[in-house]
């Protein structure tokens, strides 16, 4: 790790991700409690002054991370000698936040211009590799050892990548790893139109990826969903600052917004 500040010329969703973590670890009750998004965000030239972040909403991104931190725990206490695929880990310090033992093999795994920030970024973990690549660009899965049941986290990924891409990501993940875990999050179909209004994400590519039945993967591949919850009902919300908590009340009222952003895990 390096002192030198890396630059971003432009906002991105993983900055605004990375400063939402930063801001919930300075306030007064944190939701995630994030130690080390902070010190990322100091060593980034950026002026995160003009992100559209605030106090006010930064606790979204915080209890969305909270729940996969959670899982990821649960997983690992099971699977002390697991295999973790971190995927568009961005700049989320999760590995230094769940620590896992060196009897864990943790891939951080993004772009390759992601991953050379994340090393003049972001603490090291002695569990921890980094792989850039595209996810979709399969060979890199050739890199990872098939040893132990594999976690595979997508947070805030999988909407990015077009359907056929990312179904035939999920299966190789299945042919390659006899068994396994994958937890990531997805809007319905109706909520990821609403979301490509969105001039950020419009300048990231858009988002394609949208799942209005937990089932369709079901059929489409050997999975088993195990679980499906919408976040608007996640923990912590009670605590998202005003007028959040009543606009994810209002949305947990409304079956199909309810069902517009899920975090769901599967089993093979
Ligand atoms: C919304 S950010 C989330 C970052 C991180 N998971 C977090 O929650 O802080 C989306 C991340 O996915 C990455 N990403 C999007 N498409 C990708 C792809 N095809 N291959 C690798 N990474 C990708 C982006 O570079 C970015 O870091």
């Amino acid at each position: 790790m390096e002192t030198e500040k890396v630059t971003f010329s432009e906002e991105k969703t993983l900055l605004d991700a990375l400063y939402a973590k930063a801001l919930d670890s300075q306030a007064a009750e944190p939701i995630l409690g994030d130690a080390y998004a902070a010190e990322v965000v100091a060593k980034i030239d950026y002026d995160f002054g003009k992100i559209k972040v605030t106090p006010r909403n930064a606790g979204i991104v915080a209890i969305r991370a909270r729940q996969f931190d959670a899982w990821v725990r649960e997983f690992l206490a099971g699977h002390p000698n697991a295999t973790v695929l971190h995927l568009g880990c961005g700049l989320d310090s999760r590995v230094n936040r769940i620590d896992p033992p060196t009897t864990v093999r943790w891939y951080d795994v993004d772009y390759p211009d992601v991953i050379e920030k994340r090393k003049h970024v972001c603490r090291p973990h002695p569990a921890a590799s980094l792989i850039g690549t595209s996810v979709t660009e399969l060979e890199w899965l050739e890199s990872v050892p098939v040893e132990g049941p594999v976690l595979v986290i997508g947070e805030g990924l999988f909407m990015y990548l077009p359907e056929e891409d990312g179904k035939r990501l999920l299966r190789r993940l299945t042919e390659r790893f006899p068994s396994g875990e994958m937890l990531f999050d997805m809007f319905s179909r109706s909520w990821l139109r609403l979301e490509n209004h969105n001039p950020l994400i419009k300048a990231e590519g858009g988002v394609h990826w949208g799942i209005d039945d937990p089932g369709e993967l079901e059929r489409d591949l050997p999975l088993r969903c195990e679980t499906v919850v919408s976040a608007s009902v996640l923990p912590g919300v009670d605590r998202l600052r005003r007028p959040w908590g009543t606009v994810f009340r209002l949305i947990a009222a409304v079956p199909p917004l309810k069902r517009g952003f899920r975090l769901l895990r599967y089993r093979w």
